[in-house]
């Protein structure tokens, strides 16, 4: 039996995109079972649907507090038999009273090299563009557990990407995806899935 995983998303699904097209070849020992967005509107909805795997949408407004919104997204989990939850752009926090659900369970794909560049208000192209402000020359992209510290979790994989004269924003964004993003996490997500079919 393959491990359920539930990838989080909340815009255009690049990521969610890589991870279904390793469903078979790199991604063996887990399958996509669920796509949850926190926005209506995400293209990645309609990625899952092209591949049909069912999909649901959770808003926080309609849930009227961050408590009841992962009270939501934790039953629809349960609901679903999820063994693993994959962030793959998913631009919202969860806190301890999710996180501590599921230890060493839930992995989420960060576009830099943590710990520079990492934690609350550090996301998309404000990544980028902090690298950029700041002048490293190399950046990249960064798979870890998540855990009650936003970015803060072990490690699981990292890959560096050089930064070139003239990079903006988006065309760094694209290099780092597709040099290391859209690589490590479905690698990432076959390392953990083996792994709890072990235990
Ligand atoms: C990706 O670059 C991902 O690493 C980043 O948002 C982008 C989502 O793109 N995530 C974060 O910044 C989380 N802190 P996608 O929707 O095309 O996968």
């Amino acid at each position: 039996m393959k491990t359920k995983i539930a990838v989080l998303v909340s815009g255009g699904g690049t990521n969610l995109q890589a991870l279904i097209d390793a469903q078979g070849g790199v991604l063996q020992s887990g399958e996509i079972t669920l796509v949850v967005s926190n926005n209506a509107g995400a293209y990645a909805l309609e990625r899952a649907k092209k591949a049909g795997i069912p999909t649901a949408v959770v808003l926080k407004k309609e849930c009227g507090s961050q408590e009841a919104f992962e009270e939501k997204l934790k039953a629809l989990l349960t609901q679903h038999g999820i063994e693993v939850i994959i962030l793959a752009g998913f631009m919202t926090i969860l806190t301890e009273n999710f996180t501590r659900c599921y230890p060493q369970r839930i992995l989420n794909v960060h576009p830099s090299l943590i710990p520079s560049f990492c934690g609350a208000g550090f996301y998309g192209l404000r990544v980028h563009q902090a690298a950029l402000d700041y002048g490293v020359k190399v950046t990249g992209a960064t798979v870890h557990f998540v855990n009650e510290i936003p970015d803060g979790g072990q490690i699981i994989a990292q890959k560096a990407v050089e930064i070139l004269p003239g990079d903006t924003p988006e065309t760094l964004q694209r290099r780092v995806m597709e040099q290391a993003e859209w690589i490590l996490l479905p690698q990432a997500a076959e390392q953990v899935c083996a792994h709890l079919q072990t235990l």
